[in-house]
């Protein structure tokens, strides 16, 4: 969903992210410029994790992806109903065991989460709105893209 950032800043609303943020069901599919994809992953990326593995990846997705189709068939008829009308389906994703030594990765759907919350305000700034999903067969999506030691969130 793109809202009219203009009218925002003289509304003096931008000034406060975190009060203006929701998560609305009402998506436009108009598209976004790379250059504002980018961004916003990168500050998602900046976000702080343990020994700083930076456990994420993101899927990004839209209707000319042949993954598409695939992703939308793994959420519930509900979440369907609204997420097919979204510009991008975002797929986040978070590692099992960390890089370094192996080891259980304990924190990494916290990291993914505090990673996603990045996202979401930076998002947000160039007037962009998302809507998280929980309600999609994880345990199927992850199958499906067929990713070793990570796990589809
Ligand atoms: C982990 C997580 C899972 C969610 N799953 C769904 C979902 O499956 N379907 C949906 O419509 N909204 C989902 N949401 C959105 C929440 O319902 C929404 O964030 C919450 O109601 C608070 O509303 P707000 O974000 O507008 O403040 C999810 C949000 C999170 C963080």
């Amino acid at each position: 969903m793109l809202f009219n950032l203009n009218l925002l800043k003289k509304q003096n609303k931008m000034n406060n992210l975190f009060e203006i943020r929701y998560s609305p069901r009402a998506l436009s599919d108009k598209e976004i410029d790379n250059s504002i994809i980018e961004d916003i992953f990168a500050i998602a990326g900046s976000s702080p994790s343990s020994f700083n593995s930076q456990p994420w990846r993101f899927l990004i997705l839209d209707k000319s992806n042949v993954l598409y189709n695939k992703v939308l068939s793994t959420m519930s008829n509900f979440n369907q109903g609204w997420a097919k009308n979204a510009s991008k389906l975002i797929v986040t994703l978070a590692r099992n065991k960390y890089e370094h030594n192996g080891k259980n990765y304990k924190h990494s759907f916290y990291d993914l989460g505090q990673s996603v919350a990045y996202m979401t305000l930076r998002a947000l700034e160039h007037g962009i709105y998302i809507r998280q999903m929980g309600g999609f067969d994880s345990e199927k999506l992850t199958e499906l893209l067929n990713v070793d030691s990570w796990k589809c969130k």
